[in-house]
């Protein structure tokens, strides 16, 4: 099993630039199945999860085609297959998001059951039921997930929570349904916007874009489109935290800060600033920082991907902090971890309490899901003597080239195979 080994300690300098988001390419890609023709997709951020998702799409029948980095050309002439095996499903969740554009485009879908994971159960009953309000006949069983449909039939569909694939899952099944579908309580997230605005381009009706109320007007027709990434709001985030630990000196190239305004809000508490300053993040910190409290929320409120990378800050930070965590029930396996490494630590439920002003020493940790290990790897970077990352696969599913990266701003991180 590959490894990280960090020496942590140093004074970080330089520019690193943000890639394309990975939560937005994922159904974006899968968009492709809505359309025959040639899509040419740039920004494309060079990922595992990435890899998993054009496998699926090669699977289905989809030509995919690298034409430089993050460029690659789909073509879509005929789906030839609409079943999405366990193998492929096990390994991402969202590969769950092929089946609002098979149910549209082949009106049938027969997709593994994603299982639970390490942040949570995280079941998919509110992409099924919306399925459903949409016309399709769900059944479940051996694994599966079977929808099948005559004619899909636009419908107001209410989401119980503002799932993120699942509003996309359903965009996506109805931007070809004939007639009128409302999504109340959509997700905002920008991803879920990019996915919107690039089935608009493919001739798609949608507005309410990144509002909660989501108006589909079904089309009978789609096309083929190019279309850009938007950046990564979770790995800019992930930078700035880096930028603060390292003493400053890290700037952030391709961000957009306005994605961020509720995590820039808490970093500003802690005395943290980050500005835009001609096109690159600029990040300021204070001699002392202060402990603050936050609650993960929906978007616009702050991220449940950017609590494990904030909990070094916090630990750092002289007083107690405290991380709620609304989203997902089991996401605090890092507090562990950074516990290993020397934070102080306690997690009862949904609450984490940080007792900060800690120094942070190296030892042996396992990263447990992405966010987590990004969370380690600051850790790391911050703390004395060696820090040793095992089970680094959940890091390279979200963060392009990380070491070379860090390095590229003078960190000691080497990968050991
Ligand atoms: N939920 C249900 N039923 C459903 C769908 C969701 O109960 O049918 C619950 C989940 O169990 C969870 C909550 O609703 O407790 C929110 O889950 P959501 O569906 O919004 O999450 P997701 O769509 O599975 C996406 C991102 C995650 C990110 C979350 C929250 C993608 C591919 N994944 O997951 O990203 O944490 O939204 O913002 O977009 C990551 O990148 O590290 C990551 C985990």
């Amino acid at each position: 099993m590959a490894k990280y080994i960090i020496k942590g300690g140093k004074k970080l300098k330089g520019i690193i630039e943000i890639k394309g988001a990975k939560n937005a390419t994922l159904p974006i890609l899968a968009a492709a199945l809505l359309a025959e023709g040639v899509y040419n997709f740039s920004n494309v951020p060079e990922l595992k999860d990435v890899e998993v998702m054009m496998n699926l799409l090669r699977h289905l029948g989809l030509k995919i085609e690298k034409k430089e980095p993050h460029k690659y050309q789909i073509t879509n002439k005929e789906i030839k297959n609409t079943e999405a095996p366990h193998e492929l499903v096990k390994v991402m969740r969202a590969s769950f998001l092929v089946m609002g554009p098979l149910l549209a485009s082949r009106k049938k879908a027969r997709v593994s059951l994603p299982g639970g994971c390490a942040i949570g159960a995280r079941p998919v009953n509110f992409h099924l039921n919306g399925f459903e309000n949409l016309g399709a006949k769900i059944t479940v069983g051996h694994g599966f997930v079977s929808a099948e449909t005559k004619e899909l039939i636009g419908a107001e569909i209410n989401l119980p929570f503002p799932t993120v694939t699942g509003t996309e899952n359903l965009v996506m099944a109805a931007v070809k349904a004939k007639g009128k579908t409302i999504i109340n309580n959509a997700a905002r997230e920008p991803e879920v916007g990019d996915l919107c605005n690039l089935l608009n381009k493919m001739g798609a009706k949608i507005t309410g874009i990144d509002a909660d109320r989501l108006k589909i007007e079904g089309v009978k027709e789609l096309h083929a489109c190019d279309y850009k990434i938007i950046p990564d709001r979770i790995e800019a985030g992930t930078f700035i935290i880096l930028s603060a630990l390292t003493g400053g000196g890290v700037e952030i190239k391709n961000a957009r800060l306005d994605y961020l305004i509720s995590f820039v809000k808490k970093l500003k508490e802690m005395g943290i600033t980050a500005v835009d300053v001609g096109g690159n993040i600029n990040v300021k910190i204070p001699e002392k920082l202060k402990a603050i409290n936050v609650m993960t929320a929906p978007y616009p409120g702050f991220p449940t991907d950017l609590q494990a990378q904030l909990m070094v800050l916090m630990s750092l930070a002289r007083g107690e902090s405290v991380v709620e965590e609304i989203i997902f029930e089991n996401r605090f396996m890092h507090a562990r971890e950074l516990n290993r490494l020397g934070a102080n630590i306690s997690v009862s439920g949904r609450k984490a309490t940080i007792q900060g002003g800690r120094k942070l020493i190296g030892a042996q940790v396992t990263a447990t899901d992405l966010r987590a290990g990004a969370a380690l790897v600051l850790a790391g970077l911050t703390a004395k003597n060696t820090t040793i990352i095992n089970e680094i696969e959940h890091i390279e599913r979200g963060y392009e080239d990380l070491v070379g990266r860090l390095q590229g701003l003078g960190a000691d991180i080497k990968k050991q195979p």
